[in-house]
C-alpha cells in the first residue's frame, strides 16, 4: 500500500502565471518526453499561463510515459486506469500548493491520450484539453458529463500511428458526453507543425 504522498508525487515543474485571467496548463509530454519538453510550447501558445507539467511514471525502457502498452497503440487499461486517477490526485495536489484554477490539459501523443483519459474518468480535473495527435484511450469508453468543457482535437493526415477512424471515435465520444469539440486535421504526420501551434493558440486565446 502506497502513502498519499507517494501516489501524488510526480516529479514536475511548475512556472507561475503573470496573467491571473489565463487557466493554468497542465502539459503532458509524449513517450520518451519528460516535465521540460512542452513548457516552451506552453509559453508560446498561452503567454502569462502558470504551467505545470509533470514527468510521466511508467518507464517503457529509458522512455517515460504516462501509462503502460501493451503495443504500440494496444493500451493496458487497467494502469491507464491506475494512472489516470494517479495523475488527477497529482493535479488537485498541485492546485492546493500553487493555488491554481482549473487546469487546461495540453497533451501530446501518450500525454494527449491520458488527458483524454482524464477528461472521461476524472471530468472535475479539466476546465478543458488539447489534445494533439490523440486516439481513443478506452476500447469501451466510460460515461461522463463533459457538459461545459472545451476540447480542441488536432490530428495528422499522414500520422502513422494514429488511424483515422480511431481520433474520430474520440472525437465522438468526447461530444457525445457533452463537450464542445473543435476537431481538425492537418497535413502533418505525428508530429507537431507549425499550424497546430497557431491554432492551439488561437484555441486557447478564445477560451
Ligand atoms: C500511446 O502509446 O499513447 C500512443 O501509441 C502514442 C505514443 O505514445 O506513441
Amino acid at each position: 500500500m502506497m502513502d498519499a504522498t507517494a501516489t501524488t508525487d510526480f516529479i514536475h515543474l511548475y512556472e507561475p502565471g503573470g496573467d491571473p485571467a489565463r487557466a493554468p496548463l497542465l502539459l503532458l509530454h509524449g513517450t520518451g518526453g519528460d516535465e521540460r519538453d512542452l513548457i516552451g510550447l506552453g509559453r508560446t501558445v498561452a503567454p502569462g499561463a502558470a504551467l505545470l507539467s509533470p514527468r510521466g511514471k511508467v518507464l517503457e525502457g529509458p522512455m517515460p510515459r504516462f501509462f503502460r502498452r501493451l503495443a504500440e497503440g494496444v493500451f493496458d487499461e487497467d494502469d491507464l486506469r491506475r494512472r489516470t486517477h494517479e495523475l488527477a490526485d497529482f493535479v488537485e495536489a498541485a492546485r492546493q500548493r500553487y493555488g491554481l484554477a482549473q487546469p487546461v490539459a495540453v497533451g501530446f501523443s501518450n500525454g494527449a491520450n491520458i488527458a483524454a483519459s482524464l477528461l472521461l474518468l476524472r471530468p472535475e480535473v479539466l476546465a478543458g484539453a488539447a489534445l494533439l495527435r490523440a486516439m481513443s484511450p478506452f476500447a469501451q469508453p466510460p460515461q461522463a458529463d463533459l457538459s461545459g468543457k472545451r476540447v480542441l482535437i488536432l490530428s495528422g493526415a499522414m500520422d502513422p500511428i494514429v488511424p483515422a477512424d480511431d481520433v474520430a471515435r474520440l472525437a465522438k465520444t468526447l461530444s457525445g458526453n457533452g463537450a464542445s469539440v473543435d476537431h481538425r486535421t492537418l497535413p502533418a504526420g505525428h508530429g507537431l507543425s507549425q499550424p497546430d501551434i497557431g491554432l492551439l493558440q488561437s484555441w486557447l486565446a478564445a477560451g
